[in-house]
């Protein structure tokens, strides 16, 4: 271990090299925890930890593509090595591919990344979670899962993929993968609930966008009035990171107006069940965990 914070919260957090995730994990270090960031890119990183030092805790940068699934596994085995406690376990991290492409596992992209990483990154990293107890995992949804259904015959779009829609269904996956976690730690004092940041035009998330959509996103950036900001984002997962009530309640869904019903299509226990056994066997695990 060569964390010698045993003292100090340290929270994992996904997708922190820019946007809410970036405003999130200083805010967090500010407040005094340990940030383990994890981004694709290594200068991103680096200008991160450059940028927002010195702070009351720490920004530690962790190179990993979450689009394979061997780098998932690398990725948790180096936390697991470097941390000897988890106190949070931020799924932030997002994309929506333009065109539909599969990953080296041979799984469509936006699904690998917004749902099958976080699943199989918490079924890797829980064993530390319950051992660090009280603690939380904290999952960035979207209220676009509103938009979306689960077709269980082609899940991945291997037919007239839309990448509105791929990407609607795979925030439904992460607010049904969070419920259904709720649900199976509910004898644990791990706790698991998403959020949506409200629609937060000035990040980088729709830079793969047709270029019609990009036009509009950008317009609506300095429109005011329009969507919300980056800061006010962050503001919603910090406050799942840390408000007491969200270390005690579990699987919850938030909004701007607070705790919301997400669709019955990811309140459904079927749908649930079903999405948990397809993303096991998707990641070759046994879908009886935990
Ligand atoms: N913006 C909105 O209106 C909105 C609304 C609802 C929900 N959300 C959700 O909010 C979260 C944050 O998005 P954002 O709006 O802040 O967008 P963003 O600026 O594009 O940030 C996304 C983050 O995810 C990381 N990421 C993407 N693909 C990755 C991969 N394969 N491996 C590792 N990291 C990867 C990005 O890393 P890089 O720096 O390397 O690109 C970046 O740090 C996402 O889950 C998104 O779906 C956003």
């Amino acid at each position: 271990m060569t964390t010698s914070a045993d003292t100090q919260r340290v929270v994992v957090l996904t997708g922190g090299t820019s946007g809410i995730g970036r405003i999130a994990a200083t805010e967090l270090a500010t407040q005094g925890a340990t940030v383990a960031v994890i981004g694709r890119d290594q200068t991103r990183g680096d200008t991160l930890v450059a940028d927002t030092t010195p702070l009351d805790g720490d920004i530690r940068f962790h190179q990993a593509d979450l689009a394979t699934q061997a780098t998932v596994r690398s990725l948790a085995t180096e936390l697991l090595d470097t941390y000897d406690r988890i106190d949070a376990l931020v799924h932030n991290a997002g994309l929506s591919a333009h065109r539909r492409t599969e990953t080296e596992d041979g799984v469509e992209l936006t699904f690998a990344v917004n749902h099958l990483a976080p699943y199989l990154l918490t079924h890797e990293l829980l064993d530390r979670l319950r051992t660090s107890e009280p603690t939380r995992v904290v999952v960035t949804a979207s209220d676009i899962h509103r938009r979306a259904t689960f077709d269980f015959d082609d899940i991945q779009f291997t037919n007239e993929y839309d990448s509105l829609q791929a990407y609607a269904r795979s925030k439904l996956a992460t607010v049904a993968f969070t419920l259904e976690l709720a649900d199976r730690l509910e004898d644990t004092e791990v706790t698991a609930n998403c959020f949506h940041p409200g629609f937060v035009p000035s990040t980088n998330l729709f830079r793969d966008a047709p270029i019609w959509t990009r036009a509009m996103v950008r317009a609506a950036a300095i429109i005011p009035g329009i969507g919300t900001t980056q800061q006010e984002g962050a503001r919603r997962l910090c406050h799942l990171v840390t408000a007491p009530e969200f270390g005690d309640g579990t699987g919850t869904y938030v909004t701007g107006e607070g705790i919301t019903s997400p669709s019955t299509e990811a309140t459904d226990p079927e749908n649930r069940q079903r999405l948990w056994t397809i993303s096991a066997d998707l990641v070759g695990i046994d879908p009886d965990w935990p």
